[in-house]
């Protein structure tokens, strides 16, 4: 269970901590838990802002009668179900409530949820509410990460509510988020999130960056106290600038495509590049996204199976043409026993990722000399293109 917990004057947290949930949407791993956070607005009127997965819909319900509010709207910023999938509860509990959302968001809501359309508000970007005492803002912030989402800006106490916008997946007892402990989990929340986005992730950063606030408030993760950290962090991620770091996934059936991980990656620390290592046989995936966030280039290392990849390197290949990672160049090394299709194949896979594929480095069996000769070359190359990017 969670308390309900005071914000600022009449504004409280009232969501809950899954302090145990280790996977989300079946795909993304969750290392620290994760926490549905909505909150509560007292005006004359009373607002709910976003609610909290199905099964945690006795904690929300527990902390509105705790504060005994019957709140007469429920703000609904984004229709996923980990923040709008207790509504249909909601709506039940309190026959006179209206959900308050976007036009694209009614429309999800009433595809997923079933809520019906005739308790729904819609708002325009821009368009107010005034709960007398406390007015909320709603600003649409498209793609952030579904196409309906927006973001709620109460005026009096300047605090914005973005929902999945700045949150991070952190089950944590504390309310306002240490910038120390809070960077890694909202970079990787980001790379998973919003990273697929970058250019409306940029737009939305701006828009509400325009905007007085003093406190950010998303609906994972603790909140923001001061503002600057997480919005000069979201400027950068969603930047073109890179890094000069090479991110190389791989995987190796009977050694020989380590090996040339193992000396490619000396010959790019050789050069002064950075390398950030992912052996996918063991790879945390939201691990391996973070890494992609910023770096400049990828090498994929990949052995061959019945001609085409191993399916351990087709997944993260997947994964990452998904995710649209800002990096430039792209290469592929590895091994082969008697023939392969790797190039073609995952060359084909890399549909929308806007890079230079950089000549690959196959080896028939056990790597010879003229290999790693070639990986000597491949890792010039990629100096060579850092270097014309001015960050090497
Ligand atoms: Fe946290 Fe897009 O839901």
């Amino acid at each position: 269970m969670t308390a309900p917990r005071k914000i600022v004057s009449d504004v409280f947290s009232i969501g809950a901590i899954d302090w145990d949930r280790r996977l989300f949407d079946e795909l993304i791993p969750l290392p620290d838990g994760t926490s549905y956070n909505a909150y509560l607005v007292r005006g004359d009127e009373t607002a709910l802002i976003d609610t909290v997965d199905p099964p945690f819909w006795p904690v929300l319900m527990r902390n509105l009668e705790r504060l005994g509010a019957i709140p007469d709207y429920v703000i609904a910023n984004h229709a996923e179900q980990d923040h709008s999938g207790s509504l249909p509860a909601v709506v039940e509990k309190y026959p006179e409530i209206k959900v308050v959302c976007t036009p694209r968001c009614q429309v999800l809501l009433e595809d997923h949820l079933h809520i019906p359309e005739d308790r729904v508000v819609t708002v325009e970007d821009g368009e107010a509410l005034n709960l007398g005492k406390k007015t909320l803002e709603f600003h649409h912030i498209p793609w952030a990460h579904w196409p309906e989402t927006m973001a709620t800006y109460l005026k009096e106490d300047r605090i914005l509510f973005p929902c999945d916008f700045f949150g991070s997946h952190m089950a944590t007892s504390d309310l306002f988020a240490d910038p120390k402990i809070i960077y890694e989990p909202a970079k990787r929340y980001y790379a998973e999130i919003m990273m697929p986005f970058r250019s409306l992730a940029k737009k939305n950063t701006e828009k509400v960056a325009a905007l007085d606030v003093n406190m950010i408030a998303p609906s994972h993760g603790p909140i923001y106290s001061d503002p600057s950290f997480i919005m000069a962090a979201y400027q950068d991620w969603t930047s073109d600038s890179v890094k000069n770091e090479v991110v190389i996934p791989y995987v190796s059936m009977h050694g020989s495509t380590r090996i040339m991980v193992d000396y490619f990656v000396d010959a790019l620390v050789e050069r002064g590049i950075g390398v950030r290592r992912f052996d996918l046989t063991m790879t945390d995936l939201g691990k391996l996204a973070e890494a992609l966030v910023d770096a400049a280039t990828i090498v994929v290392g990949a052995c061959t199976v019945l001609t085409g990849p191993h399916p351990k390197a087709a997944d993260a290949v997947f994964v990452a043409n998904a995710l649209r990672p800002k990096a430039r160049f792209v290469s592929i090394i590895g091994s082969y026993g008697w023939g392969t299709k790797i190039v073609e194949v995952l060359q084909g896979m890399i549909t929308r990722m806007d890079v230079e594929v950089i000549e690959p480095v196959l080896a028939k069996g056990l790597p010879r000399d003229g290999d790693f000769e070639a990986l000597d070359r491949l890792a010039d190359e990629i100096l060579e293109r850092h270097r014309g990017l001015g960050i090497a």
